[in-house]
C-alpha cells in the first residue's frame, strides 16, 4: 500500500502542541493502511514518502467528528408533538399523557428492521455530509426483548453498510413500556433478567445506558440495572439531571460510566464525583434549545474543575430532532458559552472520550485517518457560520466518502 498525502494544509489537530487547537500551520498529513503515518510541518516531511498527493490550498483540517449521543433509529416522527409544544405543552405533559418517547416505541415496534434500516440511514448520511466519522446509537424505543434486540440488530447493520463507525449503546432503560406501567420492578427484572444477558451474548452494544428522571428511572432502578451491565462488563453511560436534580450524575460516577449526559440541572456534589472518576460531561445543546429549556448547564464550574466537556446532537425524534453536529458546534458556543475551542474538542477528543475509544477524535501518528477538510479561514469559523456547509471532504480510514462538489 502506498501512502497518501495531504499537503498545505492547516491542521487542527487538538493535540496537546501548546497552540490553541494543536494548530499546525503549512502542515503535512500522511496516511497509510487507514491510519495517520505522519504528520507535522511540511517543510519537515521525510522525503521517502511516495504516493497520492492531495494539495489542500491552505484549507483547514479537523479530526472526523464523533457525534457520542445519538438516538438516531427510530420509527415515525414527532412533528405533531413538537406542534403540541409550541401550544403550550411541555415534554412532560405530552409524556405523562402517554405520547413522547411511548409514541416512538409504538411507531418502532411496528417497523421491520430493514424499514428501521433504510430511515435511519437518510438521517446518517445527513450527518456524514457535516463531517460525522463516529456516531453513537442508543436503542431505547423498543422496551422489550424483541424490539430491543431489533434496534440493536438495525444498529449493527448500519455500521456494515455505512462509512460511518456506528457504536451501539443499550438503552433499555429508556421509559417504563405500558405493558408494566403498574409493575416497575417487572420491567427492571425484565432488562436484568433477559435483555442484558441477550445484549451481552450477542455483543449488540457495548455500552449501557439509562434515562434517571421523573419521567424514567429512579436513582434506585438505575442502580439496579448499572449494578448488572457492570458484571457482563459494559461500559456505562447515563441521561442525567435533564429536567431535574435526581443526583444522577453522582450515581454514574460512583460507577465509573464513561460520560454523564445532558446536566442543566446538575449539582456542585455530583460534579465533584465526576471529577474524581474522570466521567465526561457530554452536553447536548439541540435538546436544550428544542424543548426551549432556560437552565443552563453549569459550563464555568465543569470548566473549573477540568471535567472533560463532549458535545452530541442527541439526535432524536422528539427533544432533538438535529442532524448536524457542526450546528451543535455553534449553540455549544453561543447559547452553552463554550469558547469555539472548547466546543470543537467536545466533537473530536472529547466525545472518542465519552465513547472509550482511544484510537480516534486528535489527528496524531498512530490514530485513524479519519478526518474532515473546511473551507474555512479561522478555526473559530467552525463554531461562527450558521447553515451553510464548509465541508470540502470528509476522509475516513484514508479514504475520501465525501467531497462536496
Ligand atoms: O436524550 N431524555 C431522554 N431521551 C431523549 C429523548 C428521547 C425522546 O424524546 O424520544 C433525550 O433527550
Ligand atoms: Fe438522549
Amino acid at each position: 500500500m502506498s501512502y497518501k498525502i495531504w499537503t498545505d494544509v492547516n491542521l487542527l489537530t487538538m493535540s496537546d502542541t501548546g497552540s490553541a487547537y494543536g494548530l499546525i500551520n503549512e502542515a503535512a498529513l500522511v496516511e497509510k493502511d487507514g491510519l495517520i503515518n505522519w504528520i507535522g510541518n511540511k517543510a519537515d516531511m521525510p522525503v521517502h514518502f511516495n504516493g497520492e498527493i492531495i494539495n489542500c490550498s491552505g484549507a483547514y483540517m479537523t479530526p472526523g467528528l464523533i457525534d457520542c449521543h445519538t438516538h438516531l433509529i427510530y420509527g415515525g416522527n414527532r412533528i405533531n408533538e413538537f406542534e403540541k409544544r409550541l401550544n403550550g405543552a411541555t415534554y412532560e405533559d405530552i409524556a405523562n399523557a402517554g405520547g413522547g418517547i411511548l409514541s416512538t416505541v409504538r411507531a418502532t415496534r411496528a417497523a421491520t428492521e430493514d424499514e428501521l434500516v433504510s430511515s435511519s440511514l437518510k438521517r446518517l448520511r445527513q450527518l456524514e455530509k457535516d463531517g460525522v466519522t463516529t456516531i453513537e446509537i442508543k436503542s431505547g424505543y423498543g422496551l422489550d426483548v424483541e424490539n430491543e434486540i431489533k434496534m440493536l440488530r438495525a444498529v449493527k447493520k448500519l455500521d456494515k453498510i455505512s462509512n460511518v463507525d456506528v457504536v451501539a449503546t443499550f438503552l433499555g432503560a429508556h421509559a417504563l413500556p405500558p405493558e408494566y406501567h403498574d409493575n416497575r420492578d417487572g420491567y427492571i427484572n425484565l432488562i436484568i433478567k433477559d435483555m442484558l444477558p441477550k445484549v451481552a451474548e450477542e455483543k449488540l452494544a457495548t455500552a449501557v445506558d439509562g434515562f434517571l428522571e421523573n419521567i424514567g428511572f429512579s436513582y434506585s432502578e438505575m442502580e439496579r440495572v448499572f449494578s448488572a451491565a457492570k458484571e457482563y462488563g459494559f461500559d456505562l453511560k447515563l441521561h442525567a439531571e435533564q429536567l431535574s436534580d435526581l443526583s444522577g450524575a453522582g450515581l454514574a460516577a460512583h460507577f465509573n460510566a464513561l460520560s454523564a449526559d445532558h446536566l442543566e440541572h446538575l449539582s456542585e456534589s455530583s460534579m465533584d464525583l465526576m471529577q474524581k472518576s474522570g466521567t465526561v460531561a457530554v452536553l447536548l445543546p439541540g435538546a436544550y434549545y428544542t424543548l426551549r429549556d432556560t437552565k443552563l448547564p453549569p459550563i464555568g464550574s465543569l470548566r473549573k474543575r477540568n471535567i472533560p466537556m463532549a458535545v452530541a446532537t442527541d439526535s432524536n425524534p422528539g427533544s432533538s430532532p438535529v442532524l448536524s453536529l457542526k450546528l451543535m458546534i455553534n449553540m455549544a458556543s453561543t447559547i452553552f458559552g463554550l469558547t469555539p475551542e472548547e466546543a470543537l474538542a467536545g466533537v473530536t477528543k472529547n466525545a472518542a472520550k465519552a465513547l472509550g475509544l482511544s484510537d480516534r477524535g486528535l489527528l496524531k501518528a498512530g490514530l485513524r485517518a479519519d478526518m474532515v477538510l473546511w473551507d474555512i479561514s479561522h478555526p473559530a469559523e467552525l463554531a461562527y457560520q450558521v447553515g451553510g456547509s464548509p465541508v470540502l471532504s470528509v476522509i475516513k480510514n484514508g479514504n475520501v466518502v465525501y467531497q462536496n462538489t
